[in-house]
Parts: structure tokens; sequence; C-alpha cells
């Protein structure tokens, strides 16, 4: 049943490749032009005319909402806002006419997430959906959605249901720009030509498992991790560390990179591995600056950039290569790594990675 790896969470992570395109399959095809969610039809000029979207989620799910954050704001120019499910249900949140939300969950039995929807729902929010277990609590509370058609994942640590997340979201993000006219034509099939070529590039990501088996050898013993990255790469930064404590129980934090200086650069030194996402995006002048600053304070840096990047890899203690792609659709490619290399180091640290210690797949209590 482990398809001859010997954890699910490895499984989980080589069937990326199918998993993003079976989350695409029937809905994207860029020689036609053509993108569309059969599970958004009544609702959908709700989502397109949306003042504001409310995500609400938890744990890596809600970490893909942050992704949607940058998706939504840059393509289809709606303001996002992204809760913690669980502080969301408590608080008076305001929600108004105009307001749509987007409940993201991969089991779709998550306590705080329903109760988030409910409460959104008896203020007269329209919800949409997005999960994987089909028929599952949150997606019967929905009143529209998608399904991330990702298969079912056994390991704890959700991998395969973060990539079908980002990519079903970012499909929702593209199909409101396009009818909002907020991207050009071309800018449209640009990204569903980007989008198909997805599976292939995480084929091409996965290629570097044994140099990461290498990298965490060097670090397995470490007490602390810290993950940094900017713009859509941000997110991925906070899931890098969530994967690697989660299942490691190495204490790690993800930080947008220039938060760095605010605090947590007080920790560097020679002792701290830092993991910096650093493709040549938007961002990319910037972060190399912050790789500079770890590496004057003895910092070792691990680096996730762009096929190619010579530049880093000078100042770099390790690069990890991914494809180049369109920069909101990176952190499908940049995170890949980053589960590698938790995978690994939880692994030679002798822990159980499909069923870490305190941790349920679903967490149906608050
Ligand atoms: O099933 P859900 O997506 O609602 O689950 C949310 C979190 O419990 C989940 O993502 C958790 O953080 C994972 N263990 C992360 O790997």
């Amino acid at each position: 049943e482990k398809g001859g790896y010997p954890h699910f969470m490895l499984k989980e992570i080589f069937e990326q490749p199918k998993s993003i395109k079976d989350s695409m399959r029937g809905r994207v095809n860029a020689s036609l032009g053509h993108l569309q969610l059969g599970g958004i039809l009544q609702y959908a000029n709700k989502l397109t005319n949306a003042e504001r979207i409310i995500i609400v989620a938890c744990g890596t799910s809600w970490h893909a909402g942050l992704v949607a954050e940058y998706l939504f704001e840059d393509i289809a120019r709606i303001p996002v806002e992204v809760e913690y499910a669980s502080e969301f249900r408590y608080r008076n949140p305001i929600i108004r006419e105009g307001d749509v939300v987007i409940a993201i969950s991969q089991s779709g039995e998550t306590a705080d997430t329903l109760a988030a929807i409910e409460l959104a729902k008896s203020k007269g929010a329209v919800i949409f959906g997005v999960c994987n277990v089909v028929g599952s609590s949150i997606s019967r509370a929905s009143h529209e959605g998608a399904y991330l058609h990702a298969g079912p994942e056994i390991g704890v640590a959700s991998t395969k249901a973060f990539t079908a997340q980002v990519s079903v979201l970012a499909m929702m993000a593209i199909i409101v720009g396009n009818k909002k006219g907020t991207i050009t034509e071309s800018q449209y099939i640009a990204l569903l030509t980007e989008l198909e070529t997805i599976p292939q590039k995480v084929e091409k990501a996965l290629k570097s498992n044994d140099q990461i088996v290498e990298i965490a050898e060097q670090f397995k013993d470490a007490k602390n991790f810290l993950y940094l990255g900017r713009g859509y790469n941000f997110p991925v930064a906070l899931e890098g560390a969530l994967k690697l404590k989660e299942i490691s129980y190495i204490h790690a934090e993800g930080y947008p990179a220039a938060e760095m200086k605010h605090g947590p650069i007080a920790l560097i030194d020679a002792e701290m591995p830092v993991c910096v996402i650093a493709p040549q995006d938007n961002s990319y002048e910037k972060i190399v600056s912050n790789i500079q600053e770890v590496r004057a304070r003895k910092g070792r840096v691990i680096a996730v950039v762009t096929e190619g990047d010579t530049h880093i890899k000078n100042m770099a203690e390790y690069t990890i290569e991914v494809p180049a792609t369109h920069e909101a659709l990176m952190p499908l490619l940049t995170v890949i790594p980053l589960q590698l290399l938790s995978y690994h180091i939880a692994v030679m640290r002798g822990c159980n990675v499909d069923q870490p210690r305190n941790l349920a797949k679903s967490v149906t209590v608050e």
C-alpha cells in the first residue's frame, strides 16, 4: 500500500507530479484557453464580484491560504484576509454583503474550520470549500467548492494536499482575474501554460532527493532551524518550518526574510541552519542581501534557488535547484525540497514520520 516506499509521507511527496496533474484534470487546457471549476457555478459571480475574501483554515491549509492571499490580490485584485479558523470563530468577525469565505481543509473534518464556516454562514456569507476528502463535513457545509482530487493523504504531515490546494486556489484566482479583466489575455494564457507544465517541473525538483539526503546528514543534529522567504515564498518558509518541527521535533521558525532584522537575527551564529527560499523573482536582490546578512553572522545557509543560479551558489553552503516558473506558481516547486529535507532529517533521527507524537491526521476536537 506504500507503493514500495518506506513511509506514506515519502510516497505522497513523490506522488505530487500526479496529484497536481489530477487536481487540474478536466479543468485546465491552455491551448484552448480553457479553465473551469465544475463545482463553482451557481455562486461564481459572487466570487468574481467579491469585495473581500476571507480565508479560514488551520496548519498547512492555512499556509496554502496565505499563498492564496498573494494569488487573489495579484491576479484578481481582491483584498484577502487569511484567518486561523480557531481565532476567527471566537471573535465577533465583521462580515459584509460583498464578502465571501473560502474554507481550506484537506480532511474536511477540522473542528475549528467547520465552526468558522457555521459562524460565517450565520452572518450571511457564501462559503466556498476547498477540500480533499469527498463528502466530508466541510464540503457538505459549504455552499459550493472545488475538490483537490489529490487522492488519499495518509501521512500526518500534509504534503500533496498542500500542492493541490495551491494549484486549485491558483485556478480560482486565475478564473476570477480573467473574468474581471485584472489580467490580460496573454497573461491568462501564460498562467495556464505554466500551470500545465508544473507536474513535470515537480518531477524535476524531486530529482534533488539524493542531494537532500546528504544535506540532511549534515543538519540532522541541529537544535533549531530558521526558514526565510519573501512574497509568494514567505508562506513556503512557514510550511517548511512546520514540516520540520512536526516530524523531526526540531524547533523551527519561518519568517518573512526582511523581518529577520526585527529580532530573529539575534539567534544567528555558526550553529544556526538557515534555509532561504531564494528563486529568481521580484524579491531576488532583496533576498540575496538577506543571505549576506546571515553569512556575515556565520549562519549556515541552505538556499533553494532557480536552476542555473550561480550567484547564490557562491554564498550559500548548499544550494538546491528547482526549475524556473511563473512567480505565482513558484511555491508549488520550492516546497518540494523542504518536504524532502524534513522527511530525511526525521528518518535519520529515528522519528515516526507517518505518525508523529501528539498529532492526529485530522483534528476533530478544538
Ligand atoms: O485537514 P485539514 O487540512 O483541515 O488539517 C489542518 C491541519 O490540522 C493540518 O494541515 C496539520 O497542520 C498538518 N499536520 C500539517 O502537516
